[in-house]
């Protein structure tokens, strides 16, 4: 099951992508917005894919908004969020192979539907890559030492 939220910018393509999904046989879990006329905050939706994603109700998040810089800031501000801004499906495939991202985030105002769906497919079929020297886990536990070092409490929900 894939989470999913947007902000208004982002409406449009996140219906394509769940459409798409849908069709596809995944199950999507929307966490908002609901419509493109109400403008609204990207962090808001950013935080509730994020959270989602950190407390293991979902493996996987696809979150959306303008450029997708604003939203992929946000969710990356949860321990534990790999959230990958991603332009091409390079990007998409490096992004799990080498830094198991677990959230991806596009820009509906960057990119086309087909594109962006290409990299939606892309992201979803790639696996992280676990090589002989395990080069790629040993730089996210490194990630993850950096969160630890700068997390002075735990105040997330
Ligand atoms: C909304 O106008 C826009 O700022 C937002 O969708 C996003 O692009 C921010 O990074």
């Amino acid at each position: 099951m894939i989470a999913i939220g947007s902000d208004h910018a982002g409406y449009e393509l996140k219906k394509e992508i769940i459409d798409y999904l849908t069709r596809k046989g995944y199950e999507v879990k929307d966490f908002g917005t609901d419509s493109r006329e109400t403008s609204v905050d990207y962090p808001d939706f950013g935080l509730l894919v994020a959270k989602s994603i950190q407390r293991g109700e979902y493996e996987k998040g696809i979150i959306i908004c303008g450029t997708g810089i604003g939203i992929s800031i946000s969710a990356n501000k949860v321990p534990g969020i790999r959230a990958a801004l991603c332009t091409n499906c390079y990007m998409a495939r490096m992004s799990r192979e080498h830094n198991d991202s677990n959230v991806l985030a596009l820009g509906s105002r960057v990119l086309g539907v087909d594109l962006a769906l290409d990299i939606v497919d892309t992201w979803l079929k790639t696996g992280f890559k676990m090589d002989n020297h395990q080069r790629h886990k040993k730089r996210v536990d490194k990630i993850a030492e950096i969160e630890m070092k700068y997390l002075k409490t735990n105040a997330g929900e």
